[in-house]
């Protein structure tokens, strides 16, 4: 499968006497080095300029090299915007965005989330819609998304950039939450920061990923709590059940607390009674019953005694 993936993406250019250039995109290679040094690149403004005068630019400033192929000089990670133009009155032709991609180099474009990942991916039920996010390093203020791709048993599946380019909403169509998974998804995102381009992959089923939303606590009276699943989760529950882990901590501490005098239990019941006389914080998350994966964020309830406040 990532062998798809690989022959999608990675159609290389042997060039005469040069490095190997990955196309990434019209427009767009990449050129993966191994350490710092200097690379010799061909690049070529296009067929149908065979026998014309061509002027080039590296980012919108002329070099010296002319004609339709030209071969440049990379150094480090300074890649470029290489602009063919006609010579007489510089229009543009054509461009090559040549972006270097540092094989062995620790990652540092985006950052690792608390979990160790850059790229994070959940979906909130088996609707075939996933989510997946990533955070940009402080100091990367040129950033871009150069490519993206969601594969499963060879078809792409349909994601969109977020406005913010920070994550990725995609619909898997041909998904069907009552049967196995036995194929997995193949996420690729190229990224960049000036010309560094940063690669990452992961690969997971939605089982594995799924994440219920908050738990709706629909009632509340006399220490008795009544809640309903997320409005998000798969329906009919009796098939997509729910688990749910309550927990009663003292006083107003968040639900995270786990000092002395914490009340805690596993149940697919949605209904609880506390035996409390103190003030209390009623705490309740879920998490798909069969596969135990991940757990909601909590909802909880602040019960003051006299006095009731509400924060779902
Ligand atoms: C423009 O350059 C790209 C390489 O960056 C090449 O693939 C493409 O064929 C060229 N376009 C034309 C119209 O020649
Ligand atoms: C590279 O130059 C082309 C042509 O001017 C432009 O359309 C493109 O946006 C530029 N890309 C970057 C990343 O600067
Ligand atoms: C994978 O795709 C092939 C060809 O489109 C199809 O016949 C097969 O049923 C698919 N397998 C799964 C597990 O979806
Ligand atoms: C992909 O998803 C977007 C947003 O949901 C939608 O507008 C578009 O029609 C979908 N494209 C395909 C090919 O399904
Ligand atoms: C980016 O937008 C998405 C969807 O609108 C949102 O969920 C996410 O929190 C945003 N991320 C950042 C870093 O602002
Ligand atoms: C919780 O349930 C109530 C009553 O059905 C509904 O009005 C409300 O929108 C739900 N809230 C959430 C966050 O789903």
């Amino acid at each position: 499968m990532s062998k798809i993936v690989f022959f999608i993406l990675q159609a290389v250019l042997q060039l005469a006497g040069s490095t190997s250039l990955r196309i990434l995109k019209s427009n767009v290679v990449a050129l993966d080095v191994s350490d710092l040094s200097s690379s010799e690149v061909s690049l070529h403004c296009g067929e149908q300029y065979e026998g014309e005068q061509i002027h080039w630019e590296r980012n919108e400033r002329s070099i010296p090299e002319t004609g339709n192929r030209i071969t440049v000089t990379i150094d480090g990670l300074r890649g470029g915007n290489f602009t063919c133009h006609r010579a007489d009155n510089r229009d543009l032709l054509n461009y090559t965005l040549v972006l270097v991609h540092p094989v062995n180099f620790p990652k540092g474009v985006l950052t690792q989330s608390t979990h160790k990942e850059f790229v994070s991916c959940f979906a909130r039920n088996y609707n075939g819609q996933f989510h997946c996010s990533w955070k940009w390093h402080q100091e990367r203020k040129e950033r871009a998304v150069v490519y993206f791709a969601a594969i499963r048993n060879s078809s792409l599946i349909n994601c969109t950039l977020d406005s913010n380019i920070s994550g990725l909403t995609c619909m898997d169509e041909d998904y069907c939450p009552y049967s196995e998974e036995p194929r997995s998804i193949y996420l690729t995102l190229f990224v960049r920061n000036m010309y560094r381009l940063e690669e990452h992959q992961r690969t997971f089923i939605i089982r594995d990923i799924v994440q219920p939303d908050k738990v709706n606590i629909t009632k509340f009276h006399d220490d008795v709590f009544e809640w309903r699943p997320p409005g998000t989760w798969s329906f009919p529950c009796s098939f997509f059940s729910l688990s749910y882990e309550v927990k009663v901590v003292p006083n107003s501490h968040s639900c995270d607390y786990t000092g002395n005098r914490v009340e805690k239990m596993e149940t697919t019941e949605n209904h609880y009674k506390v035996n409390i006389k103190k003030p209390y914080t009623f705490c309740v998350r879920a998490q798909d019953a069969f596969t135990k994966t991940r757990w909601s964020d909590w909802s909880h309830h602040h019960i003051r005694k006299h006095q009731h406040t509400s924060e779902q």
